[in-house]
């Protein structure tokens, strides 16, 4: 299994020694509880560095709800031994006085494209995961950080903040990985019970549904009333957002006149799920 490294003068020391013989280094971003959708991420790292560290960290600062933070899968064990086929260089866990020392001050903070979708039902997330993540590249110096799709707005959100700041690093995207029946992979899947397994995986259908008829010019107004009506019939009656954004800017559209996804966040037995799925221009 790949070594775990714990402080931040010892992955300093370690990534000084393959900087210094111009080994490319990618770095993993996550909060542990591994499943295939991180391993995807490991995977192209793997396949694009020299070396690869995987980060897991949960995150204190992005929880805006304290529940949410105590009940995070905590599965470390579980995580080091699935990454062992990967043959990472080092699992970067850090403590948590590593991220946020004593006396810690700072806030990242993205204007615009946080204030939209999760930004406005999770006050301060953003925030933290701004925070964070700009703590993640200037710590291990990597070359490259691989993102997920599925967190589409977060993806948007650290590319901005890394252009903004100047840190010299290539954010690159990997594609949702989903189960057969369609449900996007998440960490927080495994608090479904099974009935709710079933009723969540009617998500992924409907945003396809709509996306196929907003390709085909459709409007959204209209279809966001049917999209919500039918992923309350399948027992989804807490949607918090169902909308469509432009790619890049995440700014409402009412039809796909350029480049868009369909975002869709809800409430399944108390699990909060998130989606979303490109929509070419119609
Ligand atoms: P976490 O939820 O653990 O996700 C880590 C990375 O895995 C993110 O980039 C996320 O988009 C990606 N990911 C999750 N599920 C995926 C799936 N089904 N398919 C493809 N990629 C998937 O996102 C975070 O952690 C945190 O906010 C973090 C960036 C680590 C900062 O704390």
């Amino acid at each position: 299994t790949a070594p775990i490294i714990r402080k931040l003068s010892d992955i300093r020391a370690l990534t000084a020694g393959w900087k210094s013989t111009g080994e490319r280094i990618g770095v993993v971003p996550t909060m542990g509880a591994l499943h295939a959708g991180h391993m995807s991420l490991v995977e192209a790292a793997k396949a694009e560095c020299d070396r690869v560290i995987v980060w897991i960290f949960v995150n204190p600062k992005q929880f805006n709800n304290p529940e949410d933070l105590a009940n995070y899968p905590r599965t470390e064990r579980d995580d080091a031994a699935k990454l062992a086929p990967y043959a990472v260089d080092v699992v970067y866990a850090p403590d948590v006085d590593q991220v946020y020392p004593e006396g810690f001050a700072t806030t990242v903070s993205v204007s615009g494209l946080t204030e939209v979708l999760c930004g406005t039902h999770r006050p301060g997330h953003f925030d933290g995961v701004a925070t964070v993540v700009s703590k993640i590249f200037l710590q291990t110096g990597a070359d490259r950080a691989y993102f997920g799709e599925k967190d589409f707005q977060q993806l948007q959100v650290v590319r901005r903040m890394a252009r903004d700041l100047d840190i010299p690093i290539e954010v690159v995207v990997c594609p949702t990985v989903r189960e057969t029946s369609g449900l996007a992979l998440s960490s927080r899947n495994l608090r479904l019970s099974s009935a709710a397994h079933e009723v969540a995986a009617n998500i992924y259908p409907v945003l396809r549904d709509l996306a196929e008829e907003l390709e085909q010019g459709s409007r959204f107004h209209p279809l966001e009333a049917r999209g919500r009506a039918r992923l309350a019939e399948a027992g989804i009656k807490e949607v918090e957002y169902l909308e469509l954004r432009g790619e890049t800017g995440l700014e409402a559209l009412d039809h796909a006149s350029v480049p868009a996804r369909l975002f869709v966040a809800a409430w399944v037995d108390g699990v909060r799920l998130i989606d979303n799925v490109p929509v070419r221009p119609a």
